[in-house]
C-alpha cells in the first residue's frame, strides 16, 4: 500500500495527506497531469485531498465525469477555479450557473449557428493562408508561438470583424500576462490573492483588455445605430451577441457583452493553439500518420482551400484531432462543487474493493498483488538461446503488452523488428525506441547481415548504424535516442550493441553458457564525449 496515503475514512477517498495547514493540489506541480496519473494508479477512481479548508474530490473514471457534466447538473455549481478570478472572466458562460446561464447561453445561439460557423472557418483559412505565407522553407520556427498567433487572430476578427490591428497589439502581450500568471503555481498565488510580482502584471494586464473590449463594444453599438448598419449585414459575434433579445426582448448590458466577448476570447484562443502544436509534434513524431493525413486532403480537397463543408469527409484528419485532444488535453481539469456531497457512496478505497473482490486472499498476498498494480515494473526484454542440438529460439517482451502507454508502439508485435529468428542462420532482437526499430526493422536486419557475411558484432552496428542514417548521423538528435540491438548466430557467436557508449554510459548484456551468469560489454556506434 502507499505509504504517503491519507488514511481513508468510512465517509472518505483514500488521497495525498500533503503538508500541514496548506494541504495539497496538483496544481502545484510543473507536471500536474502527471501528479494526476500516479494518484489514480495509487489511490483509485475518486482522490480526495484538502486544500486548505477546501476538501477536493478528484473524479477519473468517465461516468463520474459524465454525471457531474451531463447527468445532475443541478447537484454542481461551477468551482473555485473558475470563480477564482472574477476581474477576469466577470459572468461569462464559463463562470454563470442556474437560471442567468441559461439565458446567456440561449442569448449567444446565434454566434453557434451554422452561417455563423461557416463564416469563422472562412476567416480560419484566410489566417492560415496568412500565416504560410510568412514562413519560408527550412528555417526553424517557435510552432507553438504560431498557433497562439494565428488562434488569437481567428478569434478576434470572428469576434470583432475586421478591427484587428491596434487592438492586437494590445491584447497580444495582455494575454500572455494573464496566462502566465494563471499557470501551475502562480494560479495558485492568485487564488489566494498574494501579491505577487505576476499578480499585479495579471490585473494591469485584465485593465488594458477591458479598455480594448469596452471601446469595440461602443464603436459596435455605434454602427449598429448607423442607419445602413443592419442593412450592410455586419456579422461578427459581436454584433451577434449586441443584437440578440431574450424572450423578454431585454439585451446584454455592456458589462455582459463585456464578459461574455472575453470568456469567447480567452476559451477559444490558447485551447485550440494547445490542440495545434500537439497535433504538429505528434505528426512530426509519427510521419508514417502524417503521410495519410496529406492523403486524405490531398484526395479531399485535390489542391484547394478547405471549408467547413469538407468537414464531414475530413474523417482521418478528425482522428488525427481527436487522438491529440485525448493525449494533451488542452482544459484537462473541470472544476465543480458539488451541493450535496453526494459523492461519498461510490468512494470505496482500492483496499476496500480489492477486499470484497477477492475475499479468500490474505492480506499480504493483496499487498503484494497491489504494489505490482500500483507501481508495474516495465521495460522490454530481449531473450535469445541455442540449445546443444543448434536450434535457436527468442523473444523480445515488451512492457507494452501489460502497461502500454496509449499511442506508444510497441516493437515485438511488429514481425522482424523486435525479434526475428531463422534457424539457418541465427536470431536478431531490439530493445529501446520502438517506433526508430520499426523503421530499420532491427531483428531482421541483423538476421539478414549475418547471412551475408557479417559477424554478429559487425550486424549490431550495420544495424545502428542504419538508425544514425535516418537521421543523417545528426548527433545531436541522436544523443537523445536509446536504442540497443541483439544478435546471436547458429554457432554460439554473440553480441549487443547500444548506440552510445563512453563516458560512464558504457551498456552490458547478459550471457550463460549453461553455468554462472556473467555479463559483457555491448559494442557502441558513438563515443559521448561530455
Ligand atoms: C480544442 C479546443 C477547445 C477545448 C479543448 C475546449 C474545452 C472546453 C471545456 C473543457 C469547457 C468546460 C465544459 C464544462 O465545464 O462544462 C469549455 C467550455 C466553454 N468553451 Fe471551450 N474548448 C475549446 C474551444 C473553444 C472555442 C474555440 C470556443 C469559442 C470561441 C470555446 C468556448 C467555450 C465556452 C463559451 C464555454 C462555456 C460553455 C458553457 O458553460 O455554456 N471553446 N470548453
Amino acid at each position: 500500500m502507499p505509504t504517503a496515503a491519507a488514511t481513508p475514512s468510512p465517509h472518505r477517498p483514500p488521497g495525498p495527506r500533503g503538508i500541514p495547514i496548506f494541504g495539497t493540489s496538483f496544481m502545484a506541480s510543473r507536471d500536474s497531469t502527471g501528479v494526476l496519473e500516479r494518484w489514480a494508479r495509487e489511490y483509485g477512481d475518486i482522490v480526495f485531498y484538502q486544500f486548505f479548508k477546501a476538501p477536493v474530490f478528484v473524479l477519473f473514471h468517465p461516468q463520474h465525469v459524465e454525471q457531474v457534466l451531463l447527468g445532475k447538473t443541478a447537484n454542481f455549481t461551477k468551482g473555485m477555479t473558475s470563480l477564482a478570478n472574477p476581474e477576469l472572466f466577470g459572468n461569462g458562460l464559463l463562470t454563470s450557473d442556474g437560471e442567468f446561464w441559461r439565458r446567456q447561453r440561449r442569448l449567444s445561439n446565434p454566434a453557434f449557428h451554422r452561417e455563423s460557423i461557416l463564416r469563422y472557418s472562412e476567416i480560419t483559412t484566410e489566417e492560415a493562408c496568412r500565416m504560410l505565407a510568412g514562413w519560408k522553407n527550412g528555417e526553424t520556427r517557435n510552432i507553438h508561438n504560431d498557433m497562439m498567433n494565428v488562434t488569437l487572430r481567428i478569434v478576434l476578427r470572428s469576434l470583432f470583424g475586421s478591427e484587428l490591428g491596434e487592438s492586437m497589439r494590445i491584447i497580444e502581450p495582455a494575454l500572455d500576462a494573464i496566462m502566465a500568471a494563471s499557470s501551475g503555481f502562480r494560479s495558485i498565488a492568485l487564488y489566494l490573492k498574494l501579491p505577487t510580482p505576476s499578480r499585479k502584471r495579471h490585473f494591469r494586464a485584465v485593465a488594458e483588455i477591458d479598455r480594448v473590449v469596452y471601446t469595440l463594444i461602443a464603436r459596435g453599438r455605434e454602427k449598429l445605430n448607423a442607419a445602413d448598419a443592419q442593412a450592410a449585414g455586419a456579422k461578427d459575434l459581436l454584433t451577434l451577441l449586441l443584437t440578440a433579445r431574450d424572450d423578454d426582448g431585454n439585451s446584454m448590458s455592456d458589462q455582459q457583452l463585456r464578459d461574455e466577448v472575453i470568456t469567447l476570447l480567452l476559451a477559444g484562443h490558447e485551447t485550440t493553439a494547445l490542440n495545434l502544436s500537439w497535433s504538429w509534434y505528434l505528426l512530426a513524431k509519427h510521419p508514417e500518420i502524417e503521410a495519410k493525413l496529406h492523403a486524405e486532403l490531398d484526395t479531399v480537397l485535390a489542391g484547394r482551400m478547405p471549408n467547413a463543408a469538407d468537414l464531414p469527409k475530413l474523417q482521418y484528419t478528425e482522428r488525427v484531432i481527436r487522438e491529440a485532444l485525448r493525449l494533451y488535453p488542452p482544459a484537462g481539469f473541470n472544476n465543480w462543487t458539488s451541493m450535496d456531497q453526494n459523492l461519498k457512496a461510490d468512494g470505496a478505497s482500492p483496499w476496500q474493493r480489492l477486499k470484497e473482490r477477492f475475499p479468500g486472499v490474505d492480506d499480504p498476498t493483496l499487498a503484494w498483488a497491489w504494489e505490482m498494480a500500483s507501481h508495474p515494473t516495465y521495460g522490454t526484454i530481449n531473450c535469445m538461446a541455442l540449445n546443444e542440438k543448434g536450434e535457436i529460439s527468442g523473444v523480445t517482451t515488451t512492457s507494452g503488452l501489460a502497461w502500454k502507454i496509449p499511442g506508444r508502439v510497441g516493437d515485438s508485435p511488429i514481425i522482424g523488428a523486435g525479434l526475428f529468428v531463422d534457424p539457418d542462420v541465427g536470431g536478431g532482437g531490439s530493445t529501446g525506441v520502438g517506433e526508430l526499430n520499426i523503421r530499420v526493422a532491427g531483428g531482421h536486419t541483423i538476421v539478414e547481415s549475418m547471412r551475408h557475411g557479417m559477424t554478429p558484432k559487425e550486424a549490431v552496428l550495420e544495424t545502428l548504424k542504419r538508425v544514425s542514417r535516418l537521421y543523417n548521423d545528426d548527433r545531436k538528435i541522436l544523443a537523445k535516442l536509446d536504442i540497443d540491438f541483439y544478435a546471436l548466430r547458429k554457432d554460439g557467436e554473440h553480441a549487443a550493441g547500444s548506440l552510445w557508449g563512453g563516458r560512464g554510459s558504457n551498456k552490458n548484456y547478459s550471457v550463460n553458457d549453461g553455468g554462472e551468469s556473467r555479463h559483457e560489454p555491448c559494442v557502441f556506434l558513438y563515443e559521448k564525449t561530455a
